[in-house]
């Protein structure tokens, strides 16, 4: 959840501040980059020097920076519209309710109010303080402007006092933050299955049918839905290594009939179900048991049909469930995805036009014209097959799921 993202840390002067250190190492963990922005009153807690040699930037205090004998500014405004989002970590009673108030007389106070991406505080104060009416409305006030407050810890306390106060330990701050991202995305809660790749159909035990598919559409189209939240299930045909993220289940298969069988089986519990996958429609009737010999100057095979599989989830699919097929066709493109979505009783087909230049198989490009079982159409423009995935499920998203 983290990964990638431009994390500004500010510190005030409390005795949680000692925890920061940790804070700011976790933060890197999870792959993202931090920037400390710290109040004077902190320096006494922590010194710049630990977070800024653990968050490999200068970490800030003043407006006014002096190295070296020159004078230079650290530019709240800038250090603001940086962050993907604010932490605000420990939170003093004095900071917060400054915050509510719109107080920004330090370098901290000024970059938060000149950050427009979400703000998390993890207060961090006494028994008494925290349990005052004062800093319970002061909560309200942040709360009601879209500050997520992350909730307290109770135990012991630095004045040797127990009760609720404490800050929440960093990996606590750290798993609140995920949540919330997660809650926020648009597939949260959402179970994905995709399909993708070529099938494999044996001819004998050395030699099989294929076809050129690379499997990277798909694949796209399942990174894009773990992105935006959902639970991904990916069935996929034999492709050459593509890195995934480790929460993504992917179970492998080999021929038309096994991806079959491993779609029916989670095709139940999913949300949608998009086939992507470029299945094989025909099948020897029969393996060759040992490797067939050179000796005949000519060689065929018969072969039989192989199950539809989207067609036959189209078959049990309930009334909640989404599918989507992609169609791959090289003419008369329009009439024969239309013609697909009323057979396989889809909401949605892609069409990848092999007449459109840069669009199709074992490129890194693609290009998709949507269309919907309520007669919407939606275009994709030719992109990347990373963006087009981003823009198919925002098309998804917004019409059938
Ligand atoms: N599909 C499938 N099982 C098959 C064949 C196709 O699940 N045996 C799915 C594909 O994953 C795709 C959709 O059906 O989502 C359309 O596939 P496509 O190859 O374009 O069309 P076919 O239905 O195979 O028809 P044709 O080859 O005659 O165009």
């Amino acid at each position: 959840m983290l990964s990638g993202k431009r994390i500004l840390l500010g510190v005030c002067g409390g005795i949680a501040a000692y925890k920061t250190a940790n804070l700011v190492r976790l933060f890197i963990k999870s792959g993202a980059e931090v920037k400390v922005v710290m109040t004077p009153a902190s320096k006494d807690f922590v010194t710049p020097l630990t977070l800024s040699t653990l968050s490999n930037h200068p970490a800030y205090f003043d407006f006014i920076n002096e190295e070296k004998g020159t004078l230079t500014w650290n530019n709240h405004v800038e250090l603001g519209k940086w962050a993907d989002l604010m932490v605000i970590a420990p939170a003093t009673a004095s900071t917060l309710s400054k915050m509510a108030q719109g107080t920004c007389d330090n370098l901290l106070l000024a970059t938060y109010l000149s950050c427009p991406s979400p703000t998390y505080v993890a207060p961090a104060m006494d028994l008494d303080m925290y349990s005052h009416p004062t800093t319970s409305s002061t909560l309200d006030t942040l709360r009601g402007n879209g500050v997520h407050i992350i909730p307290v810890n109770s135990g012991f306390l630095a004045s040797g006092l127990e009760g609720e106060g404490r800050m929440a330990e960093p990996e606590e701050i750290i798993a609140f933050i995920e949540n919330t991202i997660r809650e926020s995305l648009p597939l949260n809660r959402k179970k994905i299955l995709v399909s993708a790749g070529p099938t494999r159909e044996s001819i004998d035990p050395i030699r099989f049918l294929s076809n050129r598919s690379t499997g990277t559409m798909g694949y796209q189209i399942a990174l894009k839905a773990f992105e935006l939240g959902a639970e991904v299930i990916l069935v996929t045909g034999p492709v050459n290594p593509i890195d995934l993220p480790p929460g993504i289940l992917r179970v492998e298969v080999g021929s038309a009939s096994e991806m079959s069988a491993e779609v029916h089986k989670y095709f139940p519990s999913t949300d949608c179900f998009v086939s992507t996958a470029a299945v094989a429609d025909f099948t020897p009737f029969e393996v060759a048991e040992h490797k067939i010999k050179k000796g005949k100057e000519s060689l065929s095979f018969e072969l039989k049909k192989t199950e539809d599989i989207l067609a036959s989830v189209g078959r049990v699919k309930l009334e909640n469930q989404v599918l989507i097929g992609f169609a791959l066709e090289s003419d008369k493109g329009v009439e024969s995805a239309k013609s697909k979505l009323v057979k396989k009783n889809l909401d949605a087909i892609a069409l990848n036009s092999l007449e459109v230049k840069g669009a199709g198989f074992g490129t890194s490009t693609n290009q998709l014209t949507l269309f919907f079982k309520n007669s919407k159409e939606v275009v994709i423009p030719l992109a990347d097959k990373s963006t087009v995935a981003s823009q198919f499920w925002q098309a998804i998203i917004d019409s059938v799921l």
